[in-house]
């Protein structure tokens, strides 16, 4: 009895704490080539001038929350993406970004 209550509260406790989804890479790669390749280029060779190439790391420096935000609000030329991409669909194309640097 006393052990399968703990069993319960252990049960409950796990799924309280269990991380968000974890990010898909390749979820994130048919975003990015449907939203961001015009701007920051196949591989992250920039096609437009002021946009980081991030196929150099650039910009990437940053944890996920900071970039999160660039790409929700916008930056400079860049548009929101407020509305069109959910946060975790944010998150899948950071994580592809960040294996685009060689
Ligand atoms: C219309 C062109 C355009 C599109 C489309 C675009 N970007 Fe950008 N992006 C830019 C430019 C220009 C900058 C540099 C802004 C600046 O001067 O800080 C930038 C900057 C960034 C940065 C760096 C932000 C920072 O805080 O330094 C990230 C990350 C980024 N873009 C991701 C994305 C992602 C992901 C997408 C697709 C969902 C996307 N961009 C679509 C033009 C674009």
């Amino acid at each position: 009895m006393i052990r399968s209550a703990v069993a319960l509260v252990c049960a409950v406790f796990s799924v309280l704490t269990s991380p968000a989804q974890a990010a898909n890479v390749m979820a994130g790669q048919q975003i990015y080539m449907q939203y961001c390749v015009g701007c920051h280029g196949v591989g992250g060779q920039a096609v437009l001038p002021n946009a980081p190439h991030f196929s150099r790391g650039e910009r990437l420096m940053q944890p996920d929350t900071m970039l999160m935000m660039s790409i929700r609000t916008g930056k400079q030329s860049m548009p929101s993406f407020n509305g069109i991409l959910r946060d975790q669909q944010i998150l899948d194309v950071i994580a592809y970004l960040r294996t685009l640097q060689r």
